[in-house]
């Protein structure tokens, strides 16, 4: 695992948005996998800037996120849909038709899962996968103790989520209950990951993730099994990640 150790989120950000973009240079029609959260929003800033500058085209690029909430409209300002339009899409030459997010109003949360499966597959598997960490160490929504060998499916959200993500919300009670997640199996079949955490509250989840048991109560602990992880994370995330840094 190659780890790069910034000195804050900016620096994260940055750092990030250099391998993500080192990706789309070196292969323009790049498949690339998307998180959204407050973790890679510096880092789609940064793209949008070097993209104004002419510096980056994403004409060729296609993506596929890693979940959605059930039951969100696109255009709710909590979907990751919105999310993703807001911070990276409608600021650069992406075609619309290439940017893949599960359809959180799909009737059949089930069959819209089975077909972002065969969305990816049919797109030759993902280049390089992005990825924050929860602070129970979850990874898309894959929650501890899931099973290791799932690919897109429908999870019910553990409480500490569901309260990690209220923050967002007008209140507790409006955070969705269910998402669809790419599994565990979906991002360990990704060519590349792009692990990035930012501040004291992931420390410890990258610790368990990177130096503890590979286990399911541990979702990141799998990235260890992976044979291209790059880590981009700020000295307060990596400050428990001794004998690796
Ligand atoms: C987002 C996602 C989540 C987040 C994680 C960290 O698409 O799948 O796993 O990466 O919850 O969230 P932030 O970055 O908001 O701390």
């Amino acid at each position: 695992m190659k780890i790069y150790v910034t000195d804050d989120y900016k620096g994260m950000s940055r750092k990030a948005a250099n391998i993500l973009s080192a990706q789309v240079i070196l292969k323009p029609n790049s498949v690339l996998g998307l998180a959204t959260g407050s973790t890679p929003e510096g880092m789609y800033a940064q793209l949008v800037d070097w993209y104004r500058k002419g510096d980056l085209d994403f004409a060729a690029v296609k993506t596929v996120n890693l979940d959605e909430y059930v039951g969100l409209e696109p255009t709710h300002e909590q979907s990751y849909r919105y999310f993703m339009q807001h911070h990276l899409f409608d600021h650069v030459n992406i075609n619309p038709a290439n940017t893949n997010v599960p359809d959180g109003l799909a009737a059949d949360p089930a069959a819209e899962c089975a077909w972002y499966n065969q969305v990816i597959r049919d797109m030759g598997g993902i280049d390089l996968q992005v990825l924050g960490v929860g602070g129970n160490g979850h990874i898309g929504f894959n929650e501890p103790g899931r099973a290791f060998e799932l690919e897109t499916h429908v999870v019910n959200l553990k409480e500490e989520t569901i309260s990690a993500n209220s923050r967002f919300f007008a209140s507790r009670d409006d955070v969705p209950r269910q998402a669809m997640t790419m599994g565990i199996k979906s991002i360990m079949m990704a060519k590349k990951i792009l692990l990035m955490a930012s501040g004291e509250a992931k420390a410890e989840a990258l610790r368990l993730a990177l130096t503890g048991p590979v286990t399911p109560e541990v979702p990141a602990s799998i990235l260890q099994l992976h044979p291209y992880v790059t880590l981009v994370a700020d000295k307060a995330a990596a400050s428990k990640l001794e004998g690796l840094v």
